[in-house]
């Protein structure tokens, strides 16, 4: 079977390890993948947003599955588009994908469906999202409603930060169209938690929950980034809330898309505000998350393809899917200065972690790979089944194979896993390799996976 997966990042190099991992006969391609994907999948050079390069790829090579990552292909109606012509993929419609690619979208959808979110307005003009701001209490929360990648959300705290922040999306343009519209918010205090389930449009499974650390530095100080780190299972989600989350947020958002008509055939994923007893929507996407995927697909023990099929063939009720007990913890090594501006183009020097090439102590899509009894010289050979006790995960996500070296590529450039019944073990596993796998202006957060946030 031809699978095709679209993105470039751990997300979607952690996707490719679960499709690996289901032991199913596939043929595997990426569009357009990074430098680690590419020892696994075949590059496909079409970017992610060329939906009729997809379309047309697709056909000409037959693809029977296409799973997509990133948000903005299933913004642009890919889905709807590989529908049209025959072809199977995993992500919701273009209306579907309006969630999180215009958040004054989600906030109506919200209201007129009684889910509880802040109380908001949406404004199109500086002058008038100005006096608005003028009598409102701060902090207020003032959002871009377009993608921005994760950077479109301000908490100004006084009225001079609002005015700031309002220049700076309508009339420096900072975030181009996707600021043409504006959201301005209540703040609203409490814990956040965000909350991901697979759907065929008519029933859904919960995935693994899982906690993302989103600020850029220690102690979640600094910018917001796409996020630095995940721990899966989440460590403060009880049985009860989750009871919460599902009655209140999950299935009335699922019932209101069946009533509106929207299809949604994908993985959709609330990022929420407990508050006491009351849980608010702040926002959704449409989509994987990027890397709280990455630490729950370690603990995946069901076939990932099956999901994905039975999401589209609309069997998801018949299909099983099951976790693993495990503690699994996700640190991301980035280019200092991510979520800003930084560099790139530094060799990535793997040391002793190059055996884990590219995820696993299980040699799991080490194409050169052997079984360790079959190796008659060990220093030759890559070899499986190796190190079984701490068994790491190396998720490519901003990198670029050039020969066989690997370079920096992006802001955030590896995603090292790993899991145990015991976190601290797992965390210092992955600790240990992010010291000892080099690149210039390797930057990661030291707290990853020791819980408080
Ligand atoms: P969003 O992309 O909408 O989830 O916003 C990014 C981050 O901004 C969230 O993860 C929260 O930390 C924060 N945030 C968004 N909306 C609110 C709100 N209404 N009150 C407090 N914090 C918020
Ligand atoms: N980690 C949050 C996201 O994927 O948007």
């Amino acid at each position: 079977m031809k699978i095709l997966v679209i993105g470039s990042g751990g997300r979607e190099h952690a996707i490719i390890y679960s499709i690996l991992k289901s032991g199913r006969n596939v043929d595997l391609y990426c569009a357009p993948g990074n430098g680690g994907i590419s020892d696994n999948a075949k590059i496909v050079n079409i970017k992610y947003d060329d939906i009729e390069g997809l379309v047309n790829f697709s056909l000409s090579e037959k693809i029977d599955l296409t799973i997509v990552g990133p948000e903005v292909p299933l913004s642009l109606g890919i889905s709807d588009k590989f529908l049209h012509n025959g072809l199977k993929i995993f992500g919701p419609s273009q209306k579907g994908a309006l969630l999180e690619s215009s958040k004054q979208f989600a906030k109506e959808f919200l209201k007129r469906n009684n889910i509880k979110t802040a109380d908001y307005r949406s404004f199109n003009d500086f002058e008038t999202a100005y006096a608005y701001v003028q009598n409102r209490q701060h902090p207020i929360v003032i959002k871009a409603s377009g993608l921005a990648a994760g950077k479109g959300v301000f908490i100004p705290q006084n009225v001079i930060e609002s005015k700031d922040y309002l220049d700076l999306i309508f009339n420096k343009k900072i975030f181009g169209k996707s600021g043409e519209t504006v959201v301005i918010e209540d703040y609203l205090e409490g814990f956040e938690l965000s909350y991901m389930i697979a759907t065929d449009g008519k029933t859904y499974k919960s995935l693994a929950t899982s906690m993302d650390y989103k600020k850029a530095y220690d102690g979640d100080k600094g910018e917001n980034t796409g996020g630095m780190g995940s721990i899966s299972p989440h460590p403060f989600l009880s049985a009860d809330l989750e009871e919460k989350i599902k009655k209140n947020i999950i299935e009335p958002v699922l019932s209101a898309l069946k009533n509106e008509g929207i299809i949604y055939k994908g993985v959709l994923y609330a990022g929420l505000m407990i508050k006491g007893d009351d849980i608010y929507v702040l926002e959704f996407n449409v989509r994987f998350g990027d890397p709280e995927t990455q630490s729950i697909l370690i603990r995946l023990k069901s076939d990932i393809v099956g999901l994905f099929e039975s999401c589209i063939n609309e069997t998801l009720a018949d299909y099983n899917l099951e976790f693993d007990d495990e503690q699994a913890v996700c640190l991301v090594l980035s280019s200092a200065g991510y979520p800003g501006m930084y560099e790139k183009g530094f060799e990535i020097l793997f040391g002793e972690y190059e055996k884990y090439f590219h995820y696993s102590a299980d040699g799991l899509g080490c194409t050169d790979c052997i079984d360790k009894d079959e190796a008659q010289d060990k220093n030759k050979v890559k070899v499986k089944n190796e190190v079984k006790n701490e068994a790491i995960y190396i998720f490519h996500a901003g990198t670029k194979k050039i020969g066989n070296r690997y370079f920096t590529d992006g802001g955030r450039v590896l995603n090292l896993c790993s899991k145990n019944k015991d976190l601290k073990i797992a965390t210092n596993d992955i600790y240990k390799a992010a010291g000892a796998i080099q690149f210039k202006n390797k930057y990661y957060r030291q707290d990853i996976g020791i819980i408080s946030i």
